[in-house]
């Protein structure tokens, strides 16, 4: 009787704790780090920079600089997946979109820089696949894109250009990583601002759909600034275009959600911004894991010509 009576309690425990180490190993997902890396042509390669102004070119050099030290803490960082935001993918009107291609393959020909520089990269799209239907199923307005065959399956890489190409050129060991990403859909262009509060939220599900893969995983945003520093640049000169980048700069050394979703939210439509919509979801997704958990840091914020570039990272604490 008493050896039967001492084994309840012994088994009782073992079970629980197999329950508890899978458990453990259930939610064993996590999001290491994010990021915002510019795309421009200067950043990528500032020796093709065609200009005689020392200080934009000193400029050019330090965004250089920074992105290729920030690509080296996300290569040691060891990721399994990046998930890469680019506002300048191929974009649907409405949707964020996925890309379903098993591989991606492009160039980084841009301003200032016309190759040959090409960049592959393993894509993941079976991850992606399970975002597309999670996120769909919570309703969130995404979906996927295969290029050139069905989903997962097709042979040839989908296209990849600058907003994506530029960015993960500074992440090394990229061959150890696979990348997952979201393209910005082009309602961005002229509704950014009504896409706060969708953008918010759908950073939020992100963040808690992407632990569910249980990966160590690098979210990227692939962002440029302000585009109307200069009046002789494609876009004028705007007066909103360094009280924007200085907003950014603030949001990204403090997370303080009023300089990114308030004071820039006011000049986006002047500035001009690209990236915006692209750090407003990574800062719903980083208020889903708490504010006080990462550590924002910025490196740089310049506009050698005529846009803003910033370079960040947000490491967890
Ligand atoms: C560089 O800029 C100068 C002055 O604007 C221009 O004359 C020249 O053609 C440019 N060079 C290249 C390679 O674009
Ligand atoms: C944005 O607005 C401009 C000006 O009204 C319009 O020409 C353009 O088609 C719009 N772009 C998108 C993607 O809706
Ligand atoms: C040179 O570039 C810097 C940095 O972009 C800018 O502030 C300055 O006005 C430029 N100088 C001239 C003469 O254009």
């Amino acid at each position: 009787m008493a050896s039967i009576s001492l084994q309840v309690p012994v088994l009782f425990y073992a079970l629980i704790s197999i329950a508890f180490n899978k458990s453990l190993a259930m939610s064993s997902g996590e999001i290491v780090g994010a990021f915002v890396l510019p795309h421009g042509g200067i950043a990528f390669d500032p020796s093709h920079f065609n200009t005689s102004n020392q200080t934009a070119r000193q400029e050019a050099w330090l965004i250089h600089d920074a992105a290729q030290a920030v690509g080296e803490i996300i290569s040691s960082l060891k990721p399994d997946l990046i998930l890469l935001s680019t506002p300048h993918g191929i974009a649907d009107l409405e949707k964020f979109q996925f890309y379903l291609n098993p591989k991606g393959r492009g160039s980084a020909d841009t301003d200032n820089y016309v190759g040959p520089y090409r960049l592959a990269v393993d894509l993941d799209s079976i991850s992606s696949q399970d975002l597309v239907r999670e996120l769909g199923k919570l309703g969130e307005h995404v979906s996927g894109l295969s290029a050139f065959g069905p989903p997962g399956g097709a042979a040839d890489p989908f296209p990849l250009r600058w907003g994506e190409v530029i960015p993960l050129s500074f992440v090394r060991s990229l061959e150890t990583m696979k990348v997952a990403v979201i393209s910005q859909p082009s309602r961005r262009y002229n509704d950014s601002v009504q896409m706060i509060p969708e953008l918010l939220h759908l950073g939020a599900v992100l963040h808690d759909q992407l632990l569910l893969l249980q990966k160590r995983i690098v979210v990227l945003i692939s962002a440029d600034l302000a585009h109307t520093h200069d009046k002789n640049g494609p876009y004028g000169y705007s007066t909103a275009a360094e009280p924007f980048d200085q907003a950014c700069s603030l949001w990204a050394s403090t997370l303080d959600e009023a300089a990114l979703v308030s004071t820039a939210a006011q000049y986006v439509n002047k500035a001009l911004s690209c990236g915006y919509t692209g750090l407003v979801m990574l800062h719903g997704l980083m208020k889903e894991a708490s504010l006080d958990n990462w550590m924002p840091k910025v490196y740089g914020n310049y506009h050698p010509s005529y846009y803003g570039m910033m370079v960040a990272s947000f490491l967890r604490k």
